[in-house]
């Protein structure tokens, strides 16, 4: 049989980083020509992981412009894919999440008649306003998946009530389980260790308190409420706690985060982080408080109690195994939440239970094998028969 072409499409920093142990599963395989396309909806953060993990896209569509509305960046990615995805013609493409890349990936998939496997399959809030855009990204893509790769059972459950066949959906666990076993062993560099050393970390006796915000439903006032808590607890905690806070490169973060809790001398704003050092930094962490979901499921995994800055979550499974609280942008919310933990290290301990919910580091193991099964099954590697694709 020739080799299934497989074209990974990511844009975002978080893709990167759940889509790094496919794409090296994908490349390892001898039945895959595996292709990536960055779209670099982000620049600077995706560049900084694929180096991390030595991956070089063949295809870059370079598609970041400073301050760009949804419709633009879109557009632009739209326009970008046509000639990707003509000439060589994949068998598949593979995207993860919930982004503008991820929408756009499997939409133009689905114009062009290709497969279309979703990676991170079947996330839901139930509210198409939150998180905004991603809850009506996903939607869309999981209306013109072929394959639906569902982290847990929760996601499996998700899908089903959406009416996907359930021969097309297979829990495989979370990827970003798998990259944290790939990185797991690997020690902190010369010089990250330097840059730990200089920003005060591997010396004091201060509990170390991580934070980042980036979610677009909370920009403005609600991003305002919770850059305003964390200074409180920085100042209420001045001699105990250091808040340290890397910064996300979207303008709508910076500037409040700078405006809220820049001079504060035990806070620490940094720049993007590359994900080793914030593996490092978490590690390290009595607390993360953070909006983000890839870090909701590698604080679990990692066993650091957190503190979800949102009202709502599509990953339910770590809160209800009790190793993240849900609480809001509400301010004296999150500072009663956030004090209750410092103070108390048995209440912190009841939050870093080995065992969580999202996987066993396998998931890009499980993915390939199933994409190498579905075309064996259709018998027809290379150029999909319009027959089993719709009219
Ligand atoms: C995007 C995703 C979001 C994901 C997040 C992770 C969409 C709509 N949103 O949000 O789902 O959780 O990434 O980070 O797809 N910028 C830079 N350099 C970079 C990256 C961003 O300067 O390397 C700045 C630019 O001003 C850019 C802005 O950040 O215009 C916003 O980036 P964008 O990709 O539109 O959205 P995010 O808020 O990062």
């Amino acid at each position: 049989m020739n080799p299934i072409r497989v074209l990974s499409i990511i844009g975002t920093r978080p893709e990167a980083v759940k889509m790094a142990p496919v794409l090296l599963c994908l490349s390892r395989n001898a039945g895959i020509e595996s292709r990536v396309c960055a779209t670099a909806q982000h620049r600077q953060m995706l560049d900084q992981i694929l180096n991390r993990f030595g991956l070089a896209p063949d295809i870059d569509l370079d598609a970041m412009r400073p301050g760009q509305s949804l419709g633009q960046l879109a557009a632009t990615l739209f326009s970008g894919l046509e000639a990707v995805l003509q000439d060589p013609r994949p068998d598949w493409i593979l995207a993860q999440g919930d982004t503008s890349t991820v929408l756009v990936a499997a939409l133009s998939s689905y114009y062009h008649r290709i497969r279309f496997g979703h990676v991170e399959a079947g996330l839901r809030t139930g509210d198409k306003w939150n998180p905004f855009p991603e809850e009506a990204h996903r939607r869309m893509a999981g209306l013109v998946a072929d394959l639906h790769f569902a982290p847990t059972e929760g996601a499996r459950q998700n899908l089903l009530h959406e009416h996907i066949p359930e021969s097309r959906i297979l829990v495989t666990g979370s990827t970003e389980i798998d990259t944290l076993r790939l990185v797991a062993g690997q020690p902190a560099s010369a010089e990250e260790t330097e840059w730990l050393n200089r920003c005060g970390l591997l010396e004091e006796g201060r509990l170390l308190v991580l934070a980042t915000v980036h979610r677009r439903e909370h920009f403005g006032l609600p991003l305002e409420s919770i850059c305003r808590s964390l200074r409180c607890l920085a100042e209420a905690y001045r001699s105990r706690i250091r808040l340290v806070f890397p910064m996300h490169l979207n303008p709508h973060v910076q500037e409040p985060a700078r405006r809220f809790l820049g001079g504060t001398e035990n806070i620490l704003l940094l720049p993007p982080l590359d994900y080793l050092s914030m593996i490092h930094l978490m590690k390290r962490a009595a607390l993360l408080l953070s909006d983000s979901g890839g870090l909701q499921e590698a604080a679990c995994a990692l066993g650091v109690p957190m503190l979800v800055l949102r009202e709502i979550t599509e990953r339910p499974e770590g809160v209800l195994a009790g190793k993240a609280r849900l609480v809001g942008t509400d301010p004296a919310r999150i500072l009663s939440e956030a004090c209750r933990l410092l103070d108390d290290p048995e209440a912190r301990a009841a939050m870093t239970a080995a065992a969580h919910p999202y996987g066993d580091g396998h998931a890009a193991e499980r993915i390939v094998a199933a994409l190498l099964e579905e075309s064996a099954r259709l018998h027809e590697p290379f150029h999909p028969a319009r027959r089993d694709l719709p009219a």
